[in-house]
């Protein structure tokens, strides 16, 4: 008798912003140390995988025509890793609903790659620990392993290290999507460019902590910073009208999140991240606004009998 075929499994992962970023100098691999704060907001993207005889990739929701298909996308290469860890051919359809913006600096990619490991060891039934999961995530990119786990946390090495941080209460922030991408290895050389010979400047984590700690926004907002801010805004300079009509708009502060170009507007309430984002969306300087707010969840199996 024929073994009956799995029903398709669907992972929903949220994106991210970094409260704090702190770059270290280059490394000899190509990386930075970081020493950065994750937090996951609720922009999310939709991970399906199916077993199916036409193995590949499939994107639907905005920005797709810039989302790579085939080996060089995350999400297939953490279906042939995990493959290979589990000596079978990658027999999947993976089908990405983006939500978290393309090229945005808010890990969608790595999102998607956390969502494919998480779907496809539940379709495979593949009983592994959340240790493994966290190693395989870590080979796959920087900001894999944080979508995993969700929640805000302190990220150190490459960024792949990471632990889970108190953070008292919602917090709740306006995003601005840029009408471009950037690349984030370009945002990193660009950093490096401006450095020159100069050492990088200290930018201690602990008043982020100790604001997440206590859950004032006012004072997160008085302690949030971000190293590839410059090297962004110098890429993108109309971020800088961007970052400015935020706060003009009532928000607490603005930041520019990871490689960016997305900003990150942090604000007092619900309610007045609703009339910060009405007001920003009025002046034209983003291609549009999103209300979210963290910490959320990391990539989690969705119930298929949970309403939409
Ligand atoms: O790890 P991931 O593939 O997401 O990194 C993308 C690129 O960003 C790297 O190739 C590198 O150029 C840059 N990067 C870095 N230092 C980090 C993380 C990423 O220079 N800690």
């Amino acid at each position: 008798m024929l073994a009956a075929v799995p029903p398709p499994v669907t992972v929903r992962v949220p994106g991210k912003i970094n409260l704090h970023l702190a770059v270290g100098a280059l490394r000899e691999d190509g990386y930075h140390d970081l020493v950065t704060v994750f937090h996951a907001v609720s922009l999310f993207d939709e991970v399906t995988v199916t077993i199916a005889d036409d193995p590949g990739i499939e994107v639907h929701g905005e920005g797709v025509a810039e989302v790579p298909l085939g080996h060089s996308n995350l999400a297939w290469r953490a279906v042939e890793l995990l493959s290979r860890h589990a000596d079978r051919d990658p027999d999947v359809r993976v089908v990405l609903r983006k939500g978290i913006p393309v090229a945005g600096g808010m890990a969608g990619g790595s999102a998607d790659a956390a969502g494919a490991l998480v779907g496809l060891a539940a379709l495979w039934k593949l009983d592994l620990t959340r240790d493994e999961l966290s190693r395989m995530a870590a080979e796959l990119g920087s900001d894999v392993t944080f979508a995993l786990h969700g929640g805000t946390a302190l990220g150190t090495g490459r960024g792949e290290q990471i632990v889970p941080v108190l953070s008292r209460h919602p917090q709740h922030w306006v995003i601005a999507l840029h009408r471009q991408g950037l690349s984030t290895p370009t945002v990193f050389r660009e950093l490096d460019r401006l450095r020159g010979d100069t050492e990088p400047k200290e930018r201690p984590v602990e008043p982020v902590l100790e604001a997440l700690a206590c859950g004032d926004p006012r004072q997160l907002a008085l302690s949030l910073g971000n190293d590839l801010q410059a090297a962004a805004v110098s890429m993108a300079p109309d971020l800088r009208r961007t970052l400015r009509a935020g706060v003009n708009a009532g928000a607490l502060a603005g930041i520019v999140s990871g490689s960016g170009p997305s900003c990150a507007f942090l604000c007092s309430s619900a309610d007045a991240a609703v009339e910060v984002a009405t007001e920003l969306a009025g002046v034209g300087v983003c291609r549009t606004v999103r209300v979210v707010h963290g910490p959320v969840p990391g990539a989690r199996v969705v119930d298929p009998h949970e309403p939409p």
